[in-house]
Order: C-alpha cells, then structure tokens, then sequence
C-alpha cells in the first residue's frame, strides 16, 4: 500500500534491532514505544521539540511499534507529533492508535468512571462514527493507514460487538491492519474475537500492577498478543520517583501521594537490589521481567529521554534465568502495594 510521507531527503541512521514478537501476526520489536508522555499535562510540561527528538530516538534505538490515541494531548496533538517526527520513516514502525475519546462537535460523550486516577472519561463507541475518527487520526498521522486500532475504553452505553465490527469494516477497506483491544475484560475480548480476530490487548501489567490471570489465560488460548500498558508502573518501578510535580496525572493516584510513595519505594528495595546483582537497571528488570511472563507480550514504556528510551529498549537484549524469576516472583508476591490496585 502507498502512503502519503514523502522520503526524508537527508541519510537516516540505521536503527538498532532489537528482537521481534507477534501480536496476533502484527510482527513488532519486543519492546515497543508508547508515546502518551509526549502530550503536556499527563507527566508535567514537555515542548514539541523534545517529543519529536524522543520520537526519533525511539525509532533509532529499535522500537518498531509507537503507541498512540487520538486522546492524548488537546485536539489530537499526540497524533500530530508522531506524523511529524515519523516523516519519512514511516515504513519503519507500526502506528498503534485508538478511538473513542475525540469527539467531532455534535458526537455526545458517554462518560463512565474508570477508577483510574484519569477520573471519570467519556468516550462515543457508536459504529457511525469509528470512520470519522479513523479518517482524523490518519491526518493527524500523516498516513493511509493504521497498523493496529483500538476503541480506547468499551463504550458502556454501545454494544462493544458494534464498535468491533466497525473497525472491522476498517480492515476490509484498508484503513487499518489489525483490530486491537483496550481495557476490556477477558469476556470482552472472547465476544470481540468471535467478530473479527484479535491481535493485541492493551492492559495496565507491570511488577507493581498483575495481569487478570483470566485475561492471560484467553489470550494464549485465542494467539492474542498483550500489551502491558504503563509497564514501568507510571515510572515508579524505574527507582527514580521520590515525590510528582504540578500538571502531573500521578498526583491524583493514590499510590504516589507522598506518605504511600515513601512506603512502596522502600517495599520494592528487594526489587532494585536485583537488579542491582545483575548489573541492569531497575527499568531495564521491570521490562525483562514482563517479556518473560509470555512470548506474546509486547510492552511499550514511554519516555521524554533518549537516554532513558535507548536504556530501556535494550531490556529486550535481558535474559532472566528460572532462579531469578522465581525470587521475583516470590518477592513480587509478598510485596503489598499502598494505595489501591490502580494507578
Ligand atoms: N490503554 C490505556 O488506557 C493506556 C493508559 C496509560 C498508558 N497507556 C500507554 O502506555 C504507554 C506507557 O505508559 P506510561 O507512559 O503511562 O508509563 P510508563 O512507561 O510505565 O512510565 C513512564 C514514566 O517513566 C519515566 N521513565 C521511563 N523510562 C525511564 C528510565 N529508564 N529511567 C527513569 N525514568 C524513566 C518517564 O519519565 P521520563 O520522560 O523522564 O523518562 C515517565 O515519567 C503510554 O505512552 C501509552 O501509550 C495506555
């Protein structure tokens, strides 16, 4: 298929490789690259120029799938930037986005609560209207088509198999390669996958935050790839994160206020101390210790920071042996968490 970037006129370097999994037959870098960070007001302030240098950094240090939404910064910014930074690379990654949250003016918000520290959202899941956001986020994105889409959040108020079976309309007309889910339920995904087949669930999965054992289960049964979102616990996991400044989504999420904070910093001390013995960093643990729960799993930490970008791609390099996983997961398993199970 054609495609509307233009070839960058100047030499691009030659990106790292990193190893490969399948999403459902979407064949992506192990590690990918989630670009929400890059929108101002979710982790603080962060300029254009930064994000598109971090987009890039992205692509040069191996990540062949950017994570996307047409809700992450005001009118579709999140989109935009990632068409921007990915002129003439386009061929070189997969562009996951998803739907649901930018409503042209005269679509009605269904909002629900999410018990997230995002609040109460609203999105519009009606099929009449899944075109019209796709055709804007293919703008936004400065492309014909995207690799993977995603309704963001089940619209409560639509029937999920409708929404589905708009994408899947989607994919008949080109528009989009594979369907992908967010934030569903293991019988969600079996309802969606009878209408058109899945090739990735996008779940909030990280050290600090396990996975429904039922979502994995009908996962493998089904050859669904998963997507731990937020892998790196909202940052928390990476060891760095003593207090969260203003314009920061995390002071709303009671496991970053600072008394809880303070004490799940110090639980997880066992944690870095591993990470410590083996010479890696406590990112670099937390994203080896997801690619090794299932070969399906494609995590996509984000970043502003091509140092911290470039050190976290190279976790997909990491192997953890069986003696250290199950100290992990005994350490993981006696570690309670202050302030409820979600960010
Ligand atoms: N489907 C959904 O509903 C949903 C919800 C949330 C997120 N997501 C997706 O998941 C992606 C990742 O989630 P996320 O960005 O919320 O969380 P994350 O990847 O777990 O953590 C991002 C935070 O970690 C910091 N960080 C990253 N690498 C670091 C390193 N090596 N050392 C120190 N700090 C480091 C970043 O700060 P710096 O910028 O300073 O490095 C940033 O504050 C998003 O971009 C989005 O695509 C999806």
């Amino acid at each position: 298929m054609t495609h509307t970037n233009t070839q960058s006129s100047t030499a691009e370097p030659s990106p790292s490789v990193l190893p490969t999994r399948s999403l459902g037959g979407l064949e992506v870098s192990a590690l990918g690259y989630g670009a929400m960070v890059l929108s101002p007001g979710v982790y603080g302030e962060v300029d254009d120029e930064r994000g598109e240098r971090a987009l890039r950094a992205a692509v040069d240090a191996g990540a062949t799938i950017i994570d996307t939404s047409d809700g992450y910064g005001a009118d579709g910014h999140n989109e935009r930037l990632i068409g921007r930074a990915l002129r003439g690379r386009r061929e070189q990654v997969a562009i996951a986005t998803k739907f649901g949250f930018r409503l042209p003016e005269g679509v009605e918000p269904h909002p629900f609560p999410t018990g997230y520290a995002f609040g109460e959202l609203a999105v519009n899941g009606d099929p009449r209207h899944v075109r019209g956001y796709a055709e804007a986020s293919l703008r936004g994105l400065e492309t014909d088509y995207i690799d993977l889409y995603y309704p963001h959040f089940p619209d409560p108020q639509v029937p999920f198999e409708e929404t589905v079976g708009a994408v899947a309309e989607l994919i008949e007309a080109g528009l989009v390669r594979h369907l992908g889910l967010s934030n569903v339920t293991a019988d969600q995904l079996r309802a969606a996958h009878a209408v058109h087949p899945v090739a990735a669930v996008q779940i909030e999965w990280s050290m600090w935050k396990p996975a429904d054992p039922q979502m994995l289960a009908t996962a493998r049964e089904l050859g669904v790839g998963l997507v731990p979102w937020s892998p790196l616990g909202a940052g928390f996991l990476t060891g760095t994160v003593g207090q969260v400044g203003e314009g920061d989504f995390r002071q709303n999420a009671p496991r970053f206020d600072a008394a809880n904070l303070k004490a799940n910093n110090d639980r997880f001390a066992p944690v870095r101390g591993i990470a410590q013995e083996l010479g890696i960093t406590p990112a670099q643990l937390a994203l080896a210790w997801l690619l090794h729960q299932d070969p399906h799993v494609v995590p996509i930490p984000g970043s502003r920071t091509p140092k911290h970008i470039e050190e976290n791609l190279a976790a997909a390099h990491v192997k953890l042996d069986a003696e250290v996983l199950a100290r992990l997961e005994r350490i993981l398993g006696e570690t309670e968490v202050e302030g409820g199970t979600l960010l």
